[in-house]
């Protein structure tokens, strides 16, 4: 969007009620006609903008595309979200955030696309990722923590990401599948693929991908009973724009507080509180074999604790939870 174009948005925006297009003239210094072709121009990417004579332009909706100027006008954040690249397509948000951090981005860089071609989840995994439905975006991280606290940025990302449903989405109750799936109804509506460079010793950067089935409306098969969207769940469409912008502005200073502690801090117990798996009898897939075992909670540094059939309990930082039967 051009700049006379994003600045009549940021008026209509601030404006309180109706813009007189007089004003709009002599403010910007341009011609009613070319008022009007911005405002055309407004309209053709969504905006709903009303035209009353004697009384001039108001804002009355906006698209909700994840596209940067929908998303910083509503950021409170100092880092994360003030470089924000947007694609139509991509093949994976985290492969082009990758590039970009070894070019030497800074921290809070976000990668957006509106759809990916290749979108990867864990394990190897395909996250589907269809056009003008969702959010599929990846968070530059630079934290000066060792490599052994990685394992925490997942959780630490459930968290928010969990936060921002239940303050923004009504009439959804959700919950955090250990280490970093959102679950409603026992259904996942977002995933998040952590990928990182390190030395043994030192941090380079963590890229934190995020997906969120938003305003997805059909479930292909292979997904049906486990997949969902928040739209599905929530009968209602909801503006991914304001979702990210929400959920950055959740996340840098929960990512902050982190950094400042020495395990988890308060976001244990919060995840305590929704813990899907709690109570449950599960196997974990680790690189060193499965584990099978009810699950007894979280360990402060967000390990999955499970007690086995012989009362060994076993203390878990990754891997991959499946229900054997419910408690
Ligand atoms: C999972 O398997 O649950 C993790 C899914 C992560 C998907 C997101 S979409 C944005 C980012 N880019 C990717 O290629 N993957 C992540």
């Amino acid at each position: 969007m051009n700049t006379l174009t994003s600045d009549i948005l940021d008026r209509l925006r601030g404006a309180d009620g109706f813009l007189s297009g007089g004003e709009l003239c002599s403010e910007m210094g341009i011609t009613r006609s070319a008022v009007w072709k911005h405002i055309s121009l407004l309209r053709k990417k969504g905006y709903s903008i009303e035209a009353v004579s004697g009384r001039g332009y108001r804002l009355s909706g906006s698209p909700g595309l994840p596209v940067p100027e929908e998303i910083q006008p509503f950021l409170s954040t100092a880092r994360f979200g003030r470089t924000v690249e947007y694609h139509e397509t991509l093949e994976s948000t985290n492969q082009r955030a990758k590039t970009l951090a070894r070019e030497g981005a800074a921290e809070g860089c976000v990668v957006i696309a509106d759809s990916q071609t290749g979108g990867r989840g864990r394990m190897g995994r395909e996250w589907m990722s269809p056009p003008a439905a969702n959010l599929y975006f990846s968070v530059i991280l630079r934290p000066p923590v060792p490599p052994l606290r990685l394992s925490q940025i997942p959780l630490l990302a459930a968290a928010a990401i969990h936060r921002t449903v239940e303050a923004t989405v009504d009439n959804v109750s959700a919950m955090v599948k250990w280490p970093n799936d959102i679950l409603i109804d026992g259904r996942k509506v977002c995933g998040i693929l952590c990928e990182m460079e390190t030395e043994p010793d030192m941090t380079h950067f963590v890229i934190a991908g995020i997906g969120i089935n938003v305003n997805l409306r059909e479930i292909p098969a292979d997904l049906e009973g486990i997949a969902t969207s928040l739209s599905i769940e929530s009968g209602n469409e909801w503006s991914r724009s304001e979702i990210l912008a929400a959920l950055l502005n959740c996340f840098e200073p929960m990512y902050d507080e982190w950094l400042e502690a020495e395990d988890l801090g308060d976001i244990l117990p919060y995840l305590d509180r929704y813990a899907w798996l709690k109570g449950k009898e599960v196997s974990v897939e680790r690189y060193k074999g499965s584990v099978s075992g009810k699950v007894t909670g979280l360990g402060r540094s967000g390990e999955l604790l499970l007690m086995d059939n012989d009362g060994t309990e076993h203390a878990i930082t990754s891997g991959e939870a499946t229900i054997r039967k419910e408690a």
